[in-house]
């Protein structure tokens, strides 16, 4: 891990590798670590023309002033602010944005996260800890060495499972097996909190609608300026067009559909395979300075 002490406004001040394709950066941005809360995500542009990338805020500490973003490299966008280094610069960084989870005392309630989504589902389970909820975390994803967040997740629940896609850790299988047997042992839940692939929030869904139980996703379309006005995020909820960046990013669960989502976030897959081939045969283009 590197870390330094940091002077100017966006400055990255701590960058870890979490694993094989995950990066946790630590960014000074005081005024957003000031109002951060969960369920919160900033949207930032890595250099003057890059891409607009919405991430969530993982951690945040008021003292310090800082703000953790914890990222997969899945193209382009992620891969260029994975090249940063601790002293470098933000471009531009822009939140909190989104409203915050609707935290209570519900009593028993599950975190459900799989992959990356871990770091939008720890400050979550944190803050549902903290108001005093009985916190079962059920985490997964395809092996072993794809997990973050571990020990910080444990540390927040009171009970904890772990599943791999392979059997290489923990129960093999998918979260939904172990929320299903928990159910069904009657140790049913309050709320079912799910963070993770749009297939993976769909099958907890589908896993807590017979029971009707209240069970809330954080959805992650397509945005582009994250303030209401471009429309990219529009997702459909109780047959409505809703706003993730503005009215979201947080659902009724059964409410959402899911198909549409999905649908959606493949729109430009032809584009960001390209735009790989491209980098992989000619370079990065520079995103440095404005045109
Ligand atoms: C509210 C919110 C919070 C998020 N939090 C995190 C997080 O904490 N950690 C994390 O790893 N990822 C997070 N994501 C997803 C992240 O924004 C995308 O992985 C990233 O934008 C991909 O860009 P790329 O150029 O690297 O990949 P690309 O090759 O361009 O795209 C890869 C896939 O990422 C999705 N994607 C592409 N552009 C965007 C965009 N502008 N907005 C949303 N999705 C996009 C698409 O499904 C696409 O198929 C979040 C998304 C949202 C909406
Ligand atoms: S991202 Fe533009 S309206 Fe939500």
């Amino acid at each position: 891990m590197q870390e330094n002490t940091p002077t100017q406004q966006y400055q990255i001040t701590q960058k870890q590798k979490l694993n094989p394709q995950v990066k946790l950066i630590a960014i000074y941005a005081p005024d957003i670590a000031q109002k951060a809360q969960a369920g919160q995500f900033v949207i930032l542009k890595t250099h003057a023309n890059s891409e607009r990338i919405p991430l969530t805020i993982a951690t945040w500490d008021k003292t310090k002033g800082t703000i953790t973003l914890i990222f997969q490299e899945v193209g382009f966008s992620t891969i260029e602010l994975g090249e940063l280094r601790v002293g470098d610069k933000i471009q531009n960084l822009a939140g909190p944005l989104g409203n915050p989870s609707d935290i209570k005392n519900y009593g028993k309630v599950a975190v459900v996260c799989g992959g990356v989504g871990t770091a939008a589902a720890y400050p979550i389970a944190k803050t549902l800890n903290e108001a005093g909820n009985k916190v079962t975390t059920i985490m997964g994803a395809r092996n072993k060495d794809l997990f973050i967040l571990e020990d910080e997740m444990k540390a927040v629940s009171d009970q904890f499972y772990i599943t791999t896609d392979d059997g290489s850790k923990g129960q093999k299988g998918f979260v939904t097996d172990v929320l299903k047997t928990l159910i069904a042992q009657s140790s049913s839940f309050n709320v079912v909190y799910a963070v993770g692939p749009p297939m993976m929030m769909n099958a907890v869904s589908e896993a807590t609608r017979p029971q009707n139980i209240k069970t809330i996703v954080s959805l992650n379309p397509i945005m582009v300026d994250g303030m209401g006005m471009c429309g990219a995020c529009r997702v459909s909820v109780a047959d409505k067009i809703r706003f993730a960046c503005v009215e979201g990013p947080e659902f009724d669960a059964h409410q959402v559909n899911f198909k549409e989502l999905i649908l959606r976030l493949r729109s430009y897959s032809n584009e960001e395979k390209l735009t790989s081939q491209i980098t992989e045969n000619f370079g990065r283009p520079c995103t440095c300075h404005n045109q």
